[in-house]
């Protein structure tokens, strides 16, 4: 979608995976999803430095809502959970300095059986959204058929360009009529939403990372080329480091890290190489000439010794200057036949990031 929002990768906060439906205020005030949970979350992202960093979004997932739409057919949040309405939580986040998401899906009923938005429901629905003041749209599509779904994301995007207010509309189209070609048109993706979700939703264990990773290295042939500025493949939200990960607000909050993530060019990265020793090297490009390699091992018994060059992984004859991302260590610059070892944690990483000495080297097996 080029209506010049989302030209690099969307951030912020999402609530679904750590919160879920928990709609039991009573019994759980802290963790359910309720006002006060968004305002906390937009406290923590302006206060703990997050927003410095360009973590941006609050967004809103399923179980918002009240369980019927209101005399003008609108949809209305739960009076309980959200008292203040969700127009007065948009004011509160955006004099944070943030945005604010919400979500809705594109059939009878949300996936957890609230109030859906069906074909006819549409430009009511985004008219109400942009009204509140809101900045980014989820639209799911569970209980809702194909037909609609070729209707429906289309015309929302419409709908929600209309009014006017510029919103981040996230699709999950994809994962709702088998993810990969032909059943999915990335193009017309591309046209319509800013993201999409193509694959499974993430939990809070590395098997479920990897399993998505895998499936979109996989897949890269179909899936890389669809992403670019204003048009993103959504692997799902970040796992923060709750419980079944661990905790690495080092890596969340990795300055050089998150510049690879936000870079201008937009080119999303391939996998290059899975070796028989379980390692794997993948690669993007970066503006400037610039690159980045990350090593990854997916073995389980001790740090692994990876012998390789820059030439062996495509680079192009040259120095480069090699920046450890996660170490934040400037190593000595390295020419591209020069042989080099790195040692890669048991489910670990090594990321770096390269730029031609002589700023103009030239790649690539891409
Ligand atoms: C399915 C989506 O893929 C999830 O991310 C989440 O939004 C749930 N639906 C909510 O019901």
């Amino acid at each position: 979608n080029d209506n010049g929002l989302a030209l690099t990768p969307p951030m912020g906060w999402m609530a679904w995976e750590r919160f879920r439906c928990d709609v039991d205020c009573n019994d759980d005030p802290v963790n359910c999803i309720s006002e006060k949970l968004f305002r906390d979350m937009a406290d923590r992202l302006s206060e703990d430095g997050w927003k410095e960093l360009g973590y941006e979004y609050v967004i809103i997932d399923d179980c918002w809502m009240n369980r019927t739409r209101d005399h003008e057919g609108k949809l209305q949040p739960d009076a309980n959970r959200f008292p203040s309405g969700i127009a007065h939580l948009a004011d509160y986040v955006h004099n944070r300095g943030l945005k604010l998401g919400i979500y809705a899906d594109m059939g009878s009923f949300t996936c957890m059986g609230f109030p859906g938005t069906p074909l006819h429901r549409i430009p009511l629905d985004a008219k109400t959204f942009a009204d509140w003041g809101v900045d980014y749209l989820k639209f799911d599509g569970c209980n809702s058929n194909a037909l609609q779904q070729f209707l429906g994301y289309p015309w929302m995007s419409q709908a929600l360009n209309s009014t006017g207010r510029p919103i981040v509309y996230s699709c999950s189209w994809p994962v709702y009529v088998g993810s990969l070609p032909p059943e999915v048109n990335y193009t017309l993706l591309g046209e319509i939403c800013h993201l999409w979700r193509n694959y499974y939703d993430i939990q809070d264990s590395w098997d479920s990372v990897q399993f998505i990773f895998d499936w979109f290295f996989n897949n890269q042939d179909y899936i890389q080329p669809a992403a670019g500025p204003g048009r993103w493949n959504d692997p799902d939200m970040l796992i923060i480091g709750n419980f079944g990960l661990s905790l690495d607000q080092a890596i969340l909050q990795n300055k050089a890290a998150i510049a690879i993530n936000q870079d201008a060019l937009g080119i999303q990265g391939r996998r290059l190489l899975k070796e028989k020793s379980q390692i794997e090297v993948y690669w993007r490009p970066l503006v400037d000439s610039a690159s980045t390699v990350v090593f990854l091992s997916r073995r389980s018994d001790m740090p692994y010794k990876y012998h390789t060059s820059l030439s062996k992984l495509g680079y192009g004859n040259g120095t480069y200057q090699v920046f450890d991302v996660f170490s934040q260590s400037q190593l000595q610059p390295l020419s591209s036949t020069q042989p080099f070892t790195v040692s890669i944690n048991p489910s670990g990483v090594v990321m770096w990031h390269l730029t031609p000495t002589n700023r103009k080297a030239v790649f690539h097996r891409l």
